[in-house]
């Protein structure tokens, strides 16, 4: 599959996730984590799904779209291993998860701590979308929706 493919592909499945799963985070209390900003298209299409609710994006530095830019009290730059790190507890709604890399070896570093952080960030109930697998005792794998390729994108709620 060319790369162009494979972007369109996890593009899709990224929109499709957030829509499928849009209306239960509704109903659940807490903030939303955006763990990888980025261009901010996913930080914008949670913040239109969920109206109202507070959105916390984290990246390395900001590279974001104006349109989609969080408010500063809402964006965290730093290592977000460093920098979530500091909110573990805070009870989270949902974390979504988009800081994969495409490079194994870069990937097998993020997965050494991404999948114990994102436990710890949510409240029990709470809801993880990620691009990568997030492989936790606390973390139970979610049913994806019929348009979403296993192992294209992952989603799991917190015990
Ligand atoms: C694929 S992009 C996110 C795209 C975003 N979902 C969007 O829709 O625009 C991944 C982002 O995560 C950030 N990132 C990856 N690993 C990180 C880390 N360990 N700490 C901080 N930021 C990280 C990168 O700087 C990059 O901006």
């Amino acid at each position: 599959m060319s790369r162009l493919d494979s972007f369109i592909r996890r593009i899709t499945a990224q929109r499709d996730i957030l829509d499928h799963i849009s209306a239960e985070v509704a109903q659940i209390d807490g903030a939303v984590v955006e763990l990888g900003l980025g261009n901010g298209r996913t930080y914008d299409h949670l913040r239109e799904r969920l109206p109202g609710r507070r959105i916390i994006a984290f990246d390395r530095a900001l590279a974001a779209h104006r349109k989609s830019t969080p408010g500063p009290e809402d964006l965290v730059l730093g290592e977000i291993r460093e920098t979530a790190a500091a909110m573990v507890g805070m009870r989270a709604a949902l974390v979504h998860a988009d800081i994969g890399t495409g490079y194994a070896e870069k990937d097998a570093m993020t997965l050494t701590w991404l999948p114990g952080l994102t436990a710890q960030l949510l409240r029990s109930g709470g809801i993880a979308a990620s691009g990568l697998p997030l492989d936790h005792p606390e973390l139970v794998p979610l049913v994806l929706p019929a348009s979403v390729t296993e192992d294209r994108y992952f989603l799991y709620r917190r015990k």
